[in-house]
């Protein structure tokens, strides 16, 4: 088999074999294809497409080009969630508490955030001592013992992803469905859970910014899921404006905390509620969402959410006393007040735009060596629909670096658009895709 062969093929737009595919993606992992073939091979797929099959053999090469992870030594249907990545996105946190106070194990591999969104490794390290470095078999003793246990994702974890995401980001050729899905769940498959609830989101912070081409991610990548014998979910949720009143590390920390006491901002606890209810059915704990639902509110009310996060923080060498006192928290040495200067009704809160102030405020990492600030951050008022008077505080910015903060005021200001109409509402969940 010859790489230009392949190129030639799907550049006319023919559907590449299993073998073909296999070929490529060992080949290029091992360094036996030079990047110039493998770019001119995205390329041609990036226009030309790929079928469902030929997705899910790119899916299953990459999945297969590291070690997957062996999950039978944990009792119970394992459920993972995965989002497509937002802001003010901490739902892990939250709903991983959640889910695992109702009996249902959590393995979860998570990452750290890059430009504008925001990653859970990160947040999480706002508790002093936490730490995702777990063995194997302390990851599984975790979920066994308590449930709940996060790790980072590691480094022979789908290899093959890694390479071609990096070509890919310098080729002009992510934002294509086949090879998003396949990136995606080449790792969630490869992570080794039984079955997957998908958070895909929708609109101007979220990766996909139309609905439709949402719908389709999801669409293709359910379809990846059932193909491989995993029972797997997708909910298409909101990401126009920023998930909750937080941003930034600590605060979204606090937000999470606030959110398991049932004290949570409503869009964010609707959202725990819906996918924790997909996880709990997916693992056979509940027969109908609307159960899943009901279990998920008792444990917010009975704290058993809110002590099961405490005992995950600490298995992991963090100080859980945080969790009933967030106070505690690494803050910001200053607060910024961002004034309404019209009356009117808030349109828009650009949730990339925020993204983007929170990332120079120092919140966020512009390169994978960047250090991040936990402490910083912005926490709004109010939300899109909101009717706001002149001087009103629309939004704290905490922050800790003066010379930082001018511009991310800027951007944080052109974020906001007021007018005098109430705006349409925009759902917060899109619908759902199931096999
Ligand atoms: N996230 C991934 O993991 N892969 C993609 O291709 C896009 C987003």
């Amino acid at each position: 088999m010859v790489m230009v062969d392949l190129i030639k093929k799907k550049k006319q737009g023919e559907a590449l074999t299993k073998e073909e595919i296999y070929f490529f993606v060992e080949g290029y992992t091992k360094g036996n294809i030079p990047d110039y073939q493998a770019s001119a091979l995205l390329m041609a797929i990036y226009f030309q497409k790929m079928n469902q099959e030929e997705t899910a053999y790119l899916t299953e090469a990459m999945m297969n080009s590291g070690k997957a992870i062996d999950l039978s030594a944990i009792e119970g249907i394992k459920v993972d969630k995965h989002s497509t990545g937002g802001v003010g996105d901490k739902t892990t946190i939250a709903l991983g508490a959640m889910v695992a106070a109702c009996g249902v194990p959590v393995a979860k591999m998570s990452g750290r955030g890059l430009g504008h969104t925001g990653g859970t490794i990160d947040k999480l390290e706002a508790f002093p001592g936490f730490s995702v470095e777990l063995s194997i078999e302390d990851f599984i003793n975790n979920v066994n013992d308590i449930k709940i246990a996060v790790v980072g994702q590691s480094h022979d974890l789908a290899p093959a992803d890694k390479t071609l995401y990096a070509l890919r980001d310098v080729t002009a050729t992510v934002d294509n469905l086949s090879l998003i899905a396949s990136s995606i769940m080449s790792k969630k498959l490869a992570a080794g859970a039984d079955a997957i609830v998908l958070d895909v989101k929708t609109g101007n912070g979220a990766f996909m910014k139309k609905t439709e081409d949402s719908f389709n991610l999801a669409k293709e990548m359910v379809e990846i899921g059932t193909r491989m014998k995993r029972d797997t979910i997708a909910v298409i949720t909101d990401m126009e404006q920023p998930l909750g009143f937080a941003v930034g590390n600590s605060l979204e920390v606090k937000e999470a905390i606030d959110t398991l006491k049932g004290n949570g901002p409503a869009d964010f606890t609707e959202l725990c509620l819906t996918l924790g209810s997909y996880m709990l059915l997916l693992a056979k704990a509940v027969k109908g969402v609307e159960e899943g639902r009901e279990m998920l509110q008792k444990v917010i009310k009975n704290g058993k959410a809110l002590e099961t996060l405490k005992t995950f923080i600490e298995r992991q060498g963090g100080d859980g006393t945080y969790v009933h006192k967030p106070e505690l928290l690494p803050k910001a040495k200053h607060v910024y007040y961002l004034r309404a200067n019209e009356e009117g009704y808030i349109h828009d809160i650009h949730a990339e735009t925020v993204g983007l102030s929170a990332l120079l405020l120092g919140a966020g990492r512009e390169t994978k060596e960047s250090i991040i600030d936990l402490a910083v951050g912005i926490v709004f008022k109010y939300k899109v629909g909101d009717e706001v008077k002149v001087g009103d505080s629309l939004a704290e910015v905490h922050y800790n670096q003066e010379d930082r903060l001018k511009d991310a005021i800027e951007k944080l200001k052109s974020a906001y658009s007021i007018k005098k109409n109430r705006p349409v509402a925009r759902p917060l969940i899109h619908g759902i895709v199931t096999s």
